[in-house]
């Protein structure tokens, strides 16, 4: 397997231009399952994660080519397979937001239980609460979930918490439901936004989406459009730590800085200095960055998939400072690979305490998940000699070349492939 080594590196100087989202083009890419005509996609980022929803769509009978890098052309006219195969499904969560839109397309859908990153429980219950609310008949089996209906019906859907996956699955089954649907305390993520405004291209009625309440009046069929996929507010959030960590200077490019609120509020408390400019943000560090406290909590909150990042970058504030995890129940695993490095963390249930600022060490560590591998790679810059990550693998689902985009900021990091 591969691994990636960083050494000390200087402070992190110029500029980084951010990929198109992952978690936006995922579902987006799982809609294309409900248009019966050519769908364009911009921005698509270059990631293992993406290649995988492809190979889904292919597997249930759609036509996907790739014009060029950052592209995608999706026909799904020829849609006729409604049963996705194992393999793919266990690769990644994300797999399972194909229930949806096969559900409403076909009538019937047969899934087995979504694998992807192990960061605590991640249950589907309030996806097929939402498809019963709609109609459905669901029938779980050994792993094996199958949901059919001839023709779902709008309906109210009350999340009991705002789950961005389930949010979504609802959205696209319900855009080809008969009447209107509603969902209460739906997730308000930008990803929730950029899906509800492809779907609107496709032709569909969705009203309400970045709010709690999300309005879908159903129609016979969708189309075709070309879209372009929003940037990825956590690779722009990765880059923004890198450089302050580093304490160095980094324009990060291609950002929509109204999603990036949080992590700049943190960073600005931690007296590193922000300047926006158009879809630019500027990241200056300083020498002793401050104590942070960051809980994490749905949009317009802390995003969870920042938490590991922010705790590497809280062993370099002086003090003690505070990372509550409130959306998902296993998500420290980092924590015991940043001590490996030299880092002071002492976790009591949800809430860990980072005692700062500590001289860190490079050492072998272990990407336990996708965010998780970012924060040993941020560690990495700036402990004492070389940091091996394994488990890269999780690296490449979520991050589009991060070695490349790095070095060019000055990073000293590498690649070991497993040929070498
Ligand atoms: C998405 C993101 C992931 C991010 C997460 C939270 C994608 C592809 N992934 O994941 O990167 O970390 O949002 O911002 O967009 N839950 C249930 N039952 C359900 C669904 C969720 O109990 O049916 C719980 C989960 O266990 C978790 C919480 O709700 O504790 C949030 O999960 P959710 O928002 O659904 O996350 P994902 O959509 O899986």
């Amino acid at each position: 397997m591969d691994k990636i080594v960083v050494e000390k590196s200087p402070a992190l100087k110029g500029r980084v231009r951010v990929s198109g989202s992952k978690n936006a083009a995922l579902p987006i890419l799982a809609a294309c399952l409900l248009g019966t005509e050519d769908i364009y996609l911009d921005e698509v980022p270059d990631l293992e994660d993406i290649r995988v929803m492809c190979e889904v769509l292919e597997s249930l009978g759609s036509k996907v080519s790739y014009p060029e890098k950052g592209k995608l052309i999706i026909n799904s006219g020829g849609l006729k397979e409604y049963k996705t195969p194992f393999e793919l499904m266990n690769k990644m969560r994300a797999s399972f937001l194909v229930m949806g839109p096969l559900l409403t397309r076909l009538g019937r859908t047969e899934n087995s239980l979504p694998g992807g990153c192990a960061i605590g429980s991640r249950p589907i219950d309030y996806h097929l609460k939402g498809f019963r609310a709609l109609g459905a008949e669901i029938e779980e089996d050994f792993g094996n979930i199958t949901a059919h209906a001839k023709k779902l019906k709008g309906s109210r859907v009350y999340l009991d918490f705002p789950s961005v996956g389930a949010t979504e699955n609802i959205m696209m089954a319900a855009v080809l439901a008969e009447g209107e649907t509603i969902i209460e305390n739906a997730a308000k993520e930008p990803e929730i936004v950029d899906l509800s405004n492809f779907l609107r291209k496709l032709g569909a009625k969705v009203m309400g989406a970045g709010t709690s309440t999300i309005r879908i009046n159903g129609v016979e069929k969708l189309g075709g459009a070309r879209y372009s996929i929003i940037p990825d507010r956590i690779e722009a959030g990765t880059f923004m730590v890198a450089a302050a960590i580093t304490g160095g200077d980094v324009l990060v490019e291609n950002v929509i800085s109204s999603h990036m609120l949080p992590m700049m509020a943190k960073l600005e408390e931690a007296g590193c200095t922000l300047t926006e400019d158009g879809d630019s943000i500027r990241v200056q560090g300083v020498a002793a960055p401050r104590e942070i406290e960051v809980k994490t909590l749905p949009y317009p909150g802390f995003p969870t998939d920042m938490q590991a990042q922010f705790t590497a970058f809280m062993t370099q504030c002086k003090g003690s400072s505070e990372v509550i995890e409130t959306v998902f129940e296993n998500r420290f695993m980092h924590v015991e690979e940043l001590q490996k490095m030299g880092a002071e963390i002492r976790i009591e249930d949800r809430r860990a305490t980072v005692f700062g600022p500590s001289q860190l060490t490079g050492a072998t560590v272990k990407a336990s998940d996708l965010r998780a591998g970012a924060a040993l790679i941020l560690a990495g810059l700036i402990a004492e000699g070389k940091t091996t990550v394994t488990a890269v693998h999780h690296i490449d689902r979520g991050y589009d070349r991060i070695e490349e985009k790095l070095r060019g900021l000055g990073a000293k990091i590498y690649r070991i492939s497993e040929e070498d």
